[in-house]
């Protein structure tokens, strides 16, 4: 097993370029098999979580080529609307195959999805948006089974906002017959990629980005080139560990009205935060302040950066409470950070965060992938030598992270957990 040994204390500076956002990766190459012409996909992050879906669109036999970020895809001879392998229950998104193999073909079966543990993650609103459009929808042998002979356009009006039921209902929708309208749909700059991709491909969607979408149906999408957004929670990351690392670094290829929830809450504690049109700069000193967070939809705080925040509060002056309200048990990490010296008190969906002077490095392990990217900001805050545990996770979703935090000055590698001298040749070599 491979794990990240870190030596806390060093600031980061200098400069990282942001990847493709994994999140919106994943819906775009789901679309991009709803066309038999060729697609290429740029700025496709390397991640794990992409390897599967596209090993998976691949057994279906949609052929795959890739080059560094890029990615050609063409879905012409796809002999399959059945995906059911064993990795592909790791990852989430391996739903979007169901409202793209529905739109194309009117039928899918895709194993029940599964993906990072940070709570209930019920899938009841893909299933009304899927149902309304016509299809009969079951679950059988742990697979979910779609129909129907004729998608029809309709008028949907979500129960909560589901950036994944939004992505899957429009992907279907996009080659219904007649128009669909999707009411409380999310508003997440990875809705509004997904979108602009299938309008790339010649589908007919309009109010991405807002709350009610429409979505004039096709009968054929086209081949397209298309680059995906940068990722939101990646540059986000690199901000939090640039102010807990007391460090000084220029966050590139980013969007920073997407990231202005980070920004606005740096501030308040006492980063700066400068920024560019493509760049956002991020310089702390001194200990930073504490403030109140509660996780919301876009444009609110993200979910996905809550314990990368509550992990540089956890050092903050005063206490701090964060409030979850997206998933019911993204506070796994909480326990691992006690043992690293935070004091922190969960009750129900809140944490409580007595700031203290510093952590201290300890073995800890990851529980998902954000929780696992906070405890390596852990770790480059600590005092001494931390060591996270599955990294598999981490590695799902940040592209080269060791890498780009070397780059930074972070004194920090990936070694096996098999290998008993790599304690010893890391630590003699950043003493
Ligand atoms: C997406 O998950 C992201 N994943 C998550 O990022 C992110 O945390 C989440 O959106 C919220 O922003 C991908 O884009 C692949 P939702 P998703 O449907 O689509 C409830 C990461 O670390 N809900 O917007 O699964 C649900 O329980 C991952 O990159 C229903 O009740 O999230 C939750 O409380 C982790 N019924 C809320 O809605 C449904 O049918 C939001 O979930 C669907 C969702």
């Amino acid at each position: 097993m491979e794990q990240y040994i870190i030596k806390g204390g060093r600031p980061l500076n200098g400069e990282v370029t942001i990847s493709g956002y994994k999140n919106a990766a994943l819906g775009i190459i789901a679309a991009a098999i709803m066309t038999d012409e060729t697609v290429k996909i740029e700025n496709v992050p390397n991640v794990k979580d992409i390897e599967v879906l596209l090993r998976a669109i691949e057994d279906i036999g949609a052929k795959v080529e890739r080059s560094k970020n890029s990615v050609k895809i063409n879905a012409s001879k796809i002999n399959s609307v059945s995906v059911d392998f064993d990795y592909i229950r790791k990852i989430r998104a391996s739903y979007y195959l169901l409202g793209a193999l529905l739109g194309k073909y009117k039928s899918a079966q895709v194993a029940l999805p599964g993906g990072c543990n940070i709570g209930s993650r019920p899938i009841d609103q893909h299933i009304k948006g899927f149902e309304a459009l016509g299809c009969e929808v079951k679950i059988e042998h742990g697979l979910i089974c779609a129909q129907t002979v004729n998608l029809a356009g309709a008028h949907i009006y979500f129960d909560g906002s589901s950036v994944g039921a939004t992505i899957n209902t429009m992907l279907a929708a996009s080659m219904a017959d007649g128009m669909t309208i999707l009411e409380n749909a999310a508003k997440e700059p990875h809705v509004v990629d997904v979108a602009n991709f299938l309008n790339s491909m010649g589908a007919n969607i309009k109010g991405a980005g807002t709350d009610v979408i429409r979505i004039k149906g096709v009968k054929k999408l086209h081949g397209s080139e298309y680059s995906i957004i940068p990722d939101q929670i990646e540059a986000g990351t690199f901000m939090f560990a640039a102010a807990a690392s007391k460090g000084n670094v220029l966050i590139k290829n980013v969007i920073p009205k997407h990231l202005e929830a980070f920004t606005a809450k740096l501030m308040e504690i006492g980063a700066e935060v400068e920024e560019f049109d493509d760049a956002v700069r991020v310089k702390a000193s001194g200990r930073l302040g504490n403030t109140h967070v509660k996780t919301l939809v876009y444009p609110g705080f993200l979910t996905d950066m809550q314990p990368q925040m509550a992990t540089l509060l956890s050092v903050s002056k005063g206490t701090s409470i964060v409030t979850e309200s997206i998933f019911e048990n993204r506070f796994k990490y909480v326990d691992e950070l006690s043992r690293m010296g935070a004091s922190i008190k969960v009750e129900s969906n809140t944490a409580i965060i007595d700031g203290v002077e510093r952590l201290t490095g300890a073995v800890v392990s990851a529980p998902d992938l954000r929780a696992g990217a906070a405890l390596v900001i852990a770790g480059l805050m600590a005092e001494g030598f931390t060591i996270v545990e599955n990294v598999e996770y981490i590695e799902r979703g940040y592209e080269n992270f060791e890498y780009k935090m070397q780059q930074l000055g972070a004194a920090m590698e990936k070694i096996d957990s098999e290998d008993s001298k790599a304690v010893r040749k890391f630590k003699l070599k950043v003493s």
